[in-house]
């Protein structure tokens, strides 16, 4: 490890040792107040506990910076894993996280764009109506009158995640000569790189133009804010202001909720369908807008599937519906892995049989559904020295994400069930998708023309 790396892993150390140190004290004062003796004895009560170490490791997380943000923020859509009063807290590292200094931004946009805000926007609001790990986000008005939200880096992020993910490699490496190949190393290398893609505001650009092309046809259930190019680079992006809520917002009445727990499954396997997998998917990163459609945000980093990989993974899925054969899945599994072959094809293919024969005999699978069936194969794979290739973590990521959050809006929910009639469809969608069919359609129409002409 580099010196440089060693003395941010003591900084690290020292954060954590700092913050442990005034939750201990917190929880002395609690017992204080509670009139319980100091040690040992009678729990204080465990819900004030779990805010006290919700709130500490919040802070924690703030002060080391926007990679353990965004490390929370994965964490925090896992609703079903974390008590109540501690997620609350990671909840906030979602969208409202400490500001950086205003005073900052209007030599942010001076830069970027040659002007300073004035001349920008008729109407620019200095104080942000959110802030996340790398960026925050200032409410302003066009010149046309259009209301649109003004997404801006945090100044030194860059270089912060630089360091951390530098650090991170380096742990994992030292790691992996005592474990061996394992797919958290390609869970870090995903993780990374993502980072590094999220503090380039131009990749997020392209990523929302193209999901919008992707999606045209989808537009009355899912879409992206509208870009304002003009007034877009690598540290700022302006785009359409969307109004609506969070998907978890506990203002959204009962019958809203479900609804919006069968349409968001929906959403995310059309996304799957057309192969633009949002591989940052929390719910401080959806909005549901007053027409129910729901509005992704924060595009910094996707994944994509070739068409072959998506064939296959509706196809295993259709298959596990249909006779519970697990060769499919089996297969998909190699499709999704570094090295598209395992040593006994046979050995592996009889054990996914048998781990899904048994989710779906016992109904299981209706509970774990996709995602985290896709999880549980983890072991599996581990098994049998499969290492998952990154889009296979972005999907099994986002499926878990959003099944934990239909769950959330419909406890009700069967998401096999919600999805299972759907299936058929997208399979004839996709394969009418084909990308060897649409080669012959473009020669169809080439010669078509030259006959014409
Ligand atoms: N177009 C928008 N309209 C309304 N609010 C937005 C918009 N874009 C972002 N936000 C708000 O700002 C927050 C942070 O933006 P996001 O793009 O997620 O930044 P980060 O990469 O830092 O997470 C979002 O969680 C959301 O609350
Ligand atoms: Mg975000």
């Amino acid at each position: 490890m580099t010196g440089a790396s060693i003395l941010r892993a003591a900084t690290l150390g020292g954060i954590g040792v700092r913050h442990a140190a005034s939750l201990t004290l917190a929880e002395l004062r609690l017992r204080l107040r509670l009139r319980l003796p100091l040690q040992g004895g009678a729990a204080p009560d465990p819900e004030a506990h779990d805010r006290l170490r919700g709130k500490a490791l919040r802070r924690a997380c703030e002060e080391a910076g926007p990679v353990f943000i965004k490390l929370a923020q994965i964490i925090s859509s896992r609703r079903d894993l974390l008590p109540p009063a501690l997620l609350a807290e990671f909840e906030r590292l979602q969208d409202q996280v400490p500001p950086f200094d205003s005073q900052l931004v209007p030599g942010i946009l001076e830069s970027e764009f040659g002007k300073g805000a004035s001349e920008l926007f008729l109407d620019f609001e200095m104080q942000p109506v959110a802030s996340a790990s790398i960026a925050q986000v200032h409410r302003a008005t066009l010149h046309d009158g259009r209301e649109v939200a003004v997404k801006i880096i945090r100044p030194g992020v860059a270089e912060a995640v630089e360091r951390d993910v530098a650090l991170m490699q380096q742990m994992v490496r030292v790691a992996m000569r005592f474990l061996g190949p394992h797919s958290a190393e390609g869970f870090v290398g995903t993780f990374c790189e993502m980072l590094r893609k999220q503090v380039d505001l131009t990749l997020e650009a392209k990523n929302n133009l193209r999901f919008r092309d992707l999606h045209a046809e989808d537009r009355d259930v899912m879409r992206v804010p509208e870009l304002v190019p003009e007034l877009s680079s690598r540290r700022v992006m302006t785009m359409e202001f969307i109004h609506g809520m969070k998907p978890t917002d506990p203002r959204m009445p009962a019958g809203r909720q479900k609804r919006m727990a069968e349409l968001g499954l929906i959403v995310v396997y059309k996304m799957i369908l057309k192969g633009l997998i949002h591989a940052d998917m929390h719910p401080g990163n959806i909005i549901i807008d007053d027409d129910d459609r729901y509005c992704f945000l924060d595009l910094g980093i996707v994944d994509e599937l070739s068409w072959e990989l998506r064939k296959q993974f509706f196809e295993s899925w259709f298959a596990t519906f249909g006779d519970g054969e697990g060769a499919p899945f089996a297969r998909m599994m190699l499709q999704f892995s570094e090295e598209h072959q395992v040593g006994d094809f046979d050995a592996f293919a009889a054990e996914v049989s048998e781990m899904l024969r048994a989710n779906v005999a016992d109904r299981a699978l209706r509970e774990l559904a996709f995602g985290g069936t896709m999880v549980t194969m983890e072991a599996l794979q581990r098994k049998h020295g499969i290492v998952a290739s990154p889009p296979w973590v972005s999907l099994a990521l986002m499926l878990v994400t959003i099944e934990g959050l239909a769950r959330h809006l419909d406890p009700d929910l069967s998401i096999a069930k919600s999805i299972e009639p759907h299936l058929l469809g997208f399979l004839r969608q996709l394969y009418l998708m084909n990308p060897a069919l649409e080669k012959r359609r473009a020669a169809r129409q080439v010669r078509q023309q030259v006959v014409e002409n």
